[in-house]
């Protein structure tokens, strides 16, 4: 069993831990492994989740890390640990397979800020509208799109679009208009934002930049623009431990959420990452991807449930966008 890696923050002890006690933890761990055995199940588990669900899983990753596994595994089973659009996806890639998730609740406020009826009206009103969802959206947004992309390839998937279409891109305005300032390639954006990475703003970051004048910062694309002008590098939660792997620095500050810490920890033992603050607090931490816990984790393997069940067409019309997303990165 791995063991969860101390997290080198200056406050790493405000980062959310889990309430059970680590023999609980440890049981809890044991459990989900022999399960998983007998249910030929794979955990896959996004970057944002608590340490001990990131030490069970088979892998760890980004969206798009996650959507490639999911498209390739050959397990009955795919227990989806993460946000219910990332299920979804798996779901829609995987349709004759099971696939759980520890938390039916457990939403994005980007999928709530984009509802599949108004998307429809917005898309009557372009001409040669060209539709680009980002994946933090439900599976009828997708249905509605010509492609999907991740905040790792977002960048690629407008570059290859047809340049003769009106390109409208949904649900976040942030990660559209750093695509855009990327790409130089004009885009209408819808106006949804995650309520997580809105909340570092220039005052909180350029503080914290003070703090540590020789640290780098590291920051995600949902930021607001105010933010990503004060960072070296804006990129996906998996470029993220590319970039801080090889970057020379002791201290790296990281401008996401701050399960991003221990991923990086485990990766980079020796260095000491400092969680961005926002204004009103040291840290910033997604409620949604933290509904998820090792209990519901064992719970959801033992009942095979929550399952995520979709209509069948939907999931054909929502399939061909993210294939055509996996064929271009
Ligand atoms: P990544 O694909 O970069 O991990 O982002 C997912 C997400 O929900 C960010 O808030
Ligand atoms: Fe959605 Fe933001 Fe949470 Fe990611 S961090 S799942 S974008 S609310």
């Amino acid at each position: 069993m791995p063991t969860t890696p101390t997290i080198n923050a200056p406050w790493g002890s405000v980062i959310a831990r889990s309430p059970e006690s680590p023999e609980r933890l440890d049981e809890l761990s044991q459990e989900i492994l022999r399960l998983k055995k007998e249910r030929n199940a794979v955990i896959l588990a996004h970057n944002y989740q608590v340490p001990e669900i990131q030490d069970v899983a088979d892998y760890v990753g980004d969206s798009l890390g996650l959507s490639r596994q999911a498209a390739s595994t050959d397990a009955d089973v795919i227990v989806f640990c993460g946000v219910h659009f990332m299920a979804e996806t798996a779901k829609i890639l995987n349709p004759s397979k099971k696939v759980v998730l520890p938390d039916r609740d457990a939403g994005c406020s980007l999928e709530e800020s984009c509802p599949a009826d108004k998307l429809k009206a917005f898309q009557d009103t372009i001409e040669n509208c060209y539709t680009i969802a980002y994946i933090n959206c439900s599976a009828a947004v997708k249905a509605l799109s010509d492609v999907i992309c991740t905040s790792g390839n977002a960048d690629k998937i407008v570059r290859a679009a047809p340049k003769d279409k009106n390109l409208l891109f949904v649900p976040d305005e942030n990660l559209g208009s750093w695509v855009m300032e990327q790409t130089g390639i004009p885009m209408t954006l819808w106006k949804g934002s995650c309520y997580v990475h809105i909340e570092f703003t220039h005052a909180s970051v350029t503080q914290i930049r003070k703090d540590y004048p020789e640290a780098p910062l590291v920051a995600h694309p949902e930021c607001v623009k105010a933010v990503r002008m004060l960072a070296d590098e804006v990129c996906s939660t998996e470029k993220m431990v590319t970039y801080c792997k090889n970057h020379p620095s002791r201290e790296i500050i990281i401008g996401t959420e701050a399960g991003m810490l221990h991923r990086l920890q485990k990766e980079c033992p020796d260095k000491v990452f400092i969680p961005a603050p926002t204004d009103n607090c040291k840290c910033n931490e997604c409620k949604f991807m933290k509904m998820n816990t090792l209990e519901k984790l064992y719970d959801c393997l033992e009942d095979l449930s929550p399952e995520v069940d979709l209509p069948d067409d939907v999931m054909d019309r929502a399939r061909t966008p993210i294939e055509r997303m996996l064929e271009i990165s």
